[in-house]
């Protein structure tokens, strides 16, 4: 029921106000039936809308897709839900980052419109026996072989909310590339309104691809970090230079594990089906990593 409103307007009469100190914050809504009112306001002025999911702890790769959502749709929905059914019992749920009131204010600058923002009950009320289980990419041995229930989760989660927000067009980041591959792939077979778009890594100067989770990374961690873009890139050039695939594999997971990380996979996937490439064929193909360091996994990729 929480609704914070702006309590400044932007159009003021003192024209040497700062713009910081006249930022509107956006409107939050936390149930449906309010949702469903805004949102049904927004359809009936004829605006296009956009909606970015997010599971806050909203860092400049975030705030990047949200421009890009302003820049392709009149009125954009940001929602922030930590969701319960992608994270495994061993995983960081408890732990996950929840800034709520600086990510408020970081979209506050940007005059974001709303964020939705549900509690777990209202996402997944008691009784709640639906899930939907994607196939194809989000079965590519990636992400799934190390996060057997993810996908589900993720494509649960990501239904429901374009269910609930009706947008014109949902903004996702490659940082999460199958992910991406997932639920272009889930409003297609769903006949879902939405167009699903894709954003560009947002990364730090030494590379390191924008992250949450960046933040649990010890001092010596941090510094190693970079040698996942890094090789990722070396990867590339090679395979766009010819060199066999699997032996370009090979050497990027040694440098990476060489770096100090354990990998999980290194793998030249077909960009669009994310299935292993055929060698004879001229297809377009993605590099894609994920490894741990200390507790930390961390996942990246590139284009070839
Ligand atoms: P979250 O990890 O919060 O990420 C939200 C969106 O931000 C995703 O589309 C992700 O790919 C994008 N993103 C994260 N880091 C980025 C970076 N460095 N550059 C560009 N985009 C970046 O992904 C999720 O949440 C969840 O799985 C969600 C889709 C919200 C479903 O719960």
């Amino acid at each position: 029921m929480t609704t914070i409103r702006q309590t400044s307007n932007r159009k003021t009469s003192n024209r040497k106000t700062s713009k910081a100190a006249v930022k509107r914050h956006p409107r939050v809504i936390r149930n449906l039936p309010a949702l469903r009112r805004a949102v049904a306001e927004l359809r009936a002025r004829g605006r296009k809308l956009a909606l970015v999911p997010t599971m806050g702890a909203l860092h400049a790769g975030h705030l990047a897709l949200v421009r890009l959502a302003q820049r392709r749709a009149d009125r954009v929905i940001v929602s922030i839900f930590v969701n319960p059914a992608q994270f495994a019992p061993h995983e960081d749920l408890a732990t996950y980052p929840r800034t709520f009131a600086a990510d408020l204010a970081a979209l506050a600058k940007l005059h974001t419109d709303l964020v939705w923002s549900p509690d777990v009950a209202t996402m997944y009320p008691d009784g709640f026996a639906t899930r939907i289980v994607p196939e194809g990419a989000a079965k590519a041995g990636l992400e799934d072989a190390f996060r057997p229930h993810f996908f589900a989760g993720v494509a649960t989660v990501v239904a429901k909310l374009l269910l609930q927000c009706e947008p014109d067009l949902a903004v996702f980041g490659e940082k999460d590339y199958q992910q991406l591959k997932v639920v272009t792939r889930l409003a297609r077979d769903l006949d879902l309104r939405t167009r699903i778009v894709g954003a560009p890594i947002v990364r730090e100067k030494d590379g390191l691809a924008l992250s949450s989770r960046n933040r649990y990374l010890a001092a010596e961690e941090r510094a190693a970090a970079p040698a996942l873009y890094r090789t990722l890139k070396e990867c590339a050039t090679a395979i766009a230079a010819g060199e066999p695939i699997a032996e370009v594999q090979q050497r990027g997971r040694e440098a990476i594990s060489q770096a100090g990380f354990t990998v999980d996979y290194l793998e030249a996937r077909n960009a669009e089906t994310l299935a292993p490439p055929d060698a004879a064929a001229k297809e377009p193909i993605r590099l894609l990593v994920a490894a741990r360091i200390g507790t930390t996994r961390l996942i990246d990729n590139v284009a070839v």
